[in-house]
């Protein structure tokens, strides 16, 4: 692996902002704010709704909520990270009905049994701990009659863009590197998804998959904009331009089959799981 040179103030490729903020930026319009209007095309969201979003994130799918729910209704977001809550807050500012921000844990929600009507989890299952405990947390702060929606990604066979992204990253920056960016796309059948659910206590579940994709402006901009929104931006910001250029050379050469005139594009497949708990 070629040896990192210090952080070439040239290349704009260093962290012009934290990755909460980039994330926002750059991975929410193309990937996260379509991914939510799929997620209630696929459950019932009605005014006068009291909604959770576990694992908001900067909370796209809690402003979406928001606009659903009417000022009858209300709308809580929580996530583990402060960085992502500090950004949800302030993207949120003037949206009606205001929403409450929550640090903690998805597998120790703190709120009282039955308080929601619908609970919201997008692309973050995959990332907890114990996902059988946060459904079950989900499950009890459900009401009867309440709705779960749940979306994961599928395998990383069903997004060839970041099978490659993953790869050259290993190779270039370093097996966490690699790990990283291979992280969002678990090994799960819907099956799992459907035996997790269950298993928490909710029999009534519906599983899809829905196919779309993300396309990005050029290869190197899948590439920065990827990394600067990672949990490893600093790391990938700080190696010199020559492997960055080898990076993105990689991905162009084994994407070519993905690039066409306004960019790159890449398949992306997700799971989306609706349960609905018994009056
Ligand atoms: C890929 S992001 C998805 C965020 C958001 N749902 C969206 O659609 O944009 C995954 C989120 O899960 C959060 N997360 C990871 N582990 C968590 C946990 N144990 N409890 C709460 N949030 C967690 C991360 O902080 C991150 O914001």
């Amino acid at each position: 692996m070629p040896k990192p040179s210090p952080p070439d103030e040239s290349t704009g490729w260093q962290v012009e902002q934290n990755a909460s903020e980039a994330y926002e930026k750059y991975l929410v319009p193309p990937i996260f704010a379509p991914w939510a209007d799929r997620l209630f095309e696929t459950i019932d969201v009605n005014e006068g709704d009291r909604v959770l979003d576990v694992a908001c994130g900067t909370g796209i799918v809690a402003r979406r909520a928001a606009s659903r729910v009417g000022t009858g209704g209300s709308v809580v977001g929580l996530d583990i990270n402060e960085g992502m809550l500090v950004v949800a807050e302030k993207t949120a500012a003037d949206i009606q009905p205001s929403i409450e921000w929550r640090q903690a844990d998805a597998t120790d929600l703190p709120f009282s049994e039955k308080q929601f009507d619908v609970v919201c989890c997008q692309q973050s299952l995959q990332f907890f701990d114990d996902p059988a405990v946060a459904v079950e947390e989900m499950q009890r702060v459900l009401a009867p009659g309440g709705r779960m929606s749940l979306s994961v990604w599928r395998s990383l066979d069903y997004h060839p863009g970041y099978v490659v992204l993953a790869d050259a990253l290993e190779r270039h920056i370093g097996d966490e590197a690699g790990e990283m960016m291979r992280s969002p796309f678990p090994a799960w059948e819907g099956e799992d998804l459907r035996t997790l659910v269950q298993a928490a206590g909710i029999v009534d579940v519906s599983i899809t998959i829905e196919i779309g994709s993300v396309r990005y402006p050029s290869v190197e901009e899948f590439v920065r904009r990827e990394s600067a929104s990672s949990p490893l931006a600093e790391a990938i910001a700080a190696v010199g331009r020559e492997v960055r250029d080898e990076l993105v050379l990689e991905v162009e050469d084994s994407l070519h089959a993905y690039i066409d005139d306004e960019g790159v594009i890449s398949p992306m497949e997700s799971y989306v799981v609706t349960a609905d708990k018994n009056q």
